[in-house]
């Protein structure tokens, strides 16, 4: 596997692949590898010639630098993890190789979708998903991109990045990889318990319970039905629990309103934020 810190080597070494006709699978990731973003990587493998992960903590999408701080760094695991998975190529720029004296830090035209939802409680978070994504895709061209279903709203807004700057890279949404017992995998499960890491699964029970109630209550109903489980949940406190439409992430409030909808969930549990999600129908 090779190593790039600098983003001009990184591109100048995948343009001459591109000449050889290969095609490029890029995943993104932030470090603290597991399961997730093994089965994207896995993903890549399959459909690319070639493989490149980067990894890369991206200080402009912390709106609480609490959280950067504390923001796991295990690099020499994660690089023995992508080389025992074949991974070609491994991104590890610095912050001030993405984002040099000449970077434009102007906001990008996201049509509101970061702000709301995930983006309201996260001031600036997809702002900064927006350009390190930006910058990677400058640097990396990748034919194809892999992103975890966990993260919903990033997806959404990924897919808003590449029609608004009319990228030719194809936006490949892989579905979430849950531990054994239902948790979303995350790099932030790290921070419960083991005891509250399986206790968890309450959040999944209550997506799957959620999923079956909206299909003959009212969405209101059934949304308050399920919004009393949670807070019955001794330290869990619900930050949202909305169901949108899955391509503009506009609040639904009735399952016919759209094609496509999604429950979007954030539980704050243990004082650990638990993103979760489901689709509920996809008619499109
Ligand atoms: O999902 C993540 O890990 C990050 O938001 C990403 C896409 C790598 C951008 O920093």
């Amino acid at each position: 596997m090779f190593i790039f810190k600098s983003p001009d080597l990184l591109h100048a070494r995948i343009s001459n692949r591109k000449k050889e006709g290969q095609t490029i699978g890029f995943v993104p990731t932030m470090g603290a590898l597991h399961q997730g973003h093994l089965s994207l990587i896995e993903r890549a493998k399959a459909e690319n010639d070639t493989v490149v992960c980067s990894i890369f903590v991206n200080p402009k999408q912390f709106d609480d630098k609490l959280d950067l701080v504390n923001y796991p760094n295990p690099i020499q695991k994660d690089i023995a993890m992508l080389q025992s998975l074949g991974v070609d190529i491994m991104f590890n720029p610095e912050a001030d190789q993405m984002y040099g004296e000449d970077y434009d830090n102007t906001d990008l035209d996201l049509q509101g979708l970061d702000l709301i939802h995930e983006g309201k409680q996260r001031p600036g978070h997809f702002q900064g998903v927006a350009k390190v994504v930006r910058r990677f895709f400058e640097i990396v061209e990748p034919n194809k991109a892999y992103f975890g279903q966990k993260d919903f709203q990033q997806s959404v807004v990924v897919g808003h990045l590449i029609k608004l700057f009319d990228m030719q890279t194809e936006l490949v949404v892989c579905s979430i990889v849950r531990e054994p017992h239902g948790l979303a995998m995350s790099s932030r499960n790290e921070r419960l318990s083991d005891v509250k890491r399986l206790k968890a699964a309450f959040i999944y029970k209550s997506l799957l319970k959620f999923k079956e109630r909206c299909f003959f209550k009212p969405l209101p109903e059934a949304i308050e039905t399920t919004l009393k489980y949670l807070h019955s949940i001794d330290d869990a406190t619900v930050e949202y629990f909305v169901c949108v439409d899955g391509e503009t992430m506009q609040q639904v409030n009735d399952l016919s309103e759209s094609k496509y909808v999604a429950v979007v969930t954030v539980v704050r549990y243990d004082n650990v934020r638990l993103l979760d999600n489901m689709v509920l129908k996809d008619e499109r």
